[in-house]
């Protein structure tokens, strides 16, 4: 038998200063009640000053590491999905390898927005395929605050911080990660972006005044492609692995919304206790929304030997994914 990546152990780290609707309405002209409606937050983490996304990806990977009882110096390739790093060089990977000594390990930052975890966990799938010793760390670390209007209502509602990591290994059991598609569709990138700190655009008023600093988000029209190819790629995962929906024990989407998560629920039938939700306390943390999601889940005993375990994502870009696992 081919050898398979397994996740061998699970970790996350949210920042302890929570923001709730409630305070959301001091800022911006909104209400409790709108959001839950429209989106299913109640609250979300924020980063503290000085709180980096490299520290909530750091405290992750210990976590992951670990639970996995592995130590820093056995991991061979650290792999940060985030679309708010630090700095642009080094990257976090870079930050994460000092911060835990893992000095072995190749680092890689990958920008695929919300389906980064995803796009990682392929990515250290494929290495442990070709090489079963390999240890990788994948993380999703996200500080989303820092590139929020906070007085456009129309997106600083939805998202959050926080970071989920995941230690893989290899087996030659008949476990571990079965398949993986990966999409993309950069036709559309106008509609969910950060259009200015890259190099395109000076750093200057102009950019500052057009808040090209910040999320800018066609809402309406990124909900229509989120569904609809959130339900193409999960239907894609059950079909190359053969699984009908009583097959499912838990589904991880990513958590942008409470309304895109009933939608997936209701066209896979799949009853409410095996879709994992968690929107509720973090909004969207874009690429660490299903490692943070995945490692709740896992501490709380709800993932055994043997589940059957399907994760889908979607985000700017557009990118999206879906990955199947045997836990
Ligand atoms: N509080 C109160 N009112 C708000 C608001 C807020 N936070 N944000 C928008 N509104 C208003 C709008 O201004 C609009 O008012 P108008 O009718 O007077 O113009 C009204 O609410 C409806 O806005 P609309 O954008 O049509 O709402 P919606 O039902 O589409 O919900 C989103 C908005 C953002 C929640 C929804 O479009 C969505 O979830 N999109 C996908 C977002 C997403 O998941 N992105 C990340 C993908 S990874």
């Amino acid at each position: 038998m081919r050898s398979r990546a397994v996740i061998i152990g699970t970790g996350s780290a949210l920042p302890s200063r929570v923001m709730t609707n409630r305070d959301l309405e001091a800022l911006v002209d909104t209400s409790d009640e709108w959001i839950r409606t429209r989106t299913g937050i109640l609250e979300r983490r924020i980063a503290s000053e000085g709180e980096n996304n490299s520290d909530l990806a750091t405290r992750a990977a210990l976590n992951a590491l670990e639970m996995a009882g592995v130590k820093p110096d056995e991991i061979d390739l650290i792999i940060v999905a985030t679309l708010t790093p630090d700095m642009p060089m080094p990257s976090v990977a870079c930050l994460v390898q000092k911060n835990i000594g893992a000095f072995r390990a190749g680092v890689l930052d990958i920008s695929v927005t919300c389906s980064g975890f995803i796009y990682g966990l392929s990515i250290a799938d494929k290495f442990i395929q070709a090489d079963r010793k390999l240890k990788i760390l994948v993380i999703g670390s996200e500080v989303l605050s820092r590139r929020v209007n906070w007085q456009d209502r129309t997106t600083c509602v939805l998202f959050g911080d926080g970071a989920g990591a995941a230690v893989l290994a290899g087996t030659r059991e008949d476990r571990g990660i079965l398949s993986t598609h990966l999409h993309g569709d950069g036709r559309l990138w106008e509609l969910l972006a950060i259009r200015g700190l890259g190099t395109a655009v000076p750093a200057d008023e102009e950019m500052l005044s057009r808040g090209w600093q910040y999320i800018q988000m066609q809402g309406k029209d990124v909900f229509k492609h989120a569904v609809k190819a959130l339900e193409a790629v999960t239907w894609e995962a059950m079909d190359a692995v053969g699984w009908k929906t009583d097959a499912l024990d838990m589904v991880f989407c990513h958590q942008a919304n409470m309304r895109i998560l009933d939608f997936v629920r209701e066209r896979l039938g799949l009853s409410e206790d095996k879709l994992f939700i968690n929107i509720h306390k973090y909004g969207n943390t874009s690429a660490a929304s299903i490692p943070i999601a995945l490692d709740e889940a896992n501490r709380g005993g709800r993932l055994f030997a043997g589940a059957n375990v399907l994760m889908m994502a979607f985000g700017g870009g557009f990118t999206w994914g879906s990955l199947a696992m045997r836990w």
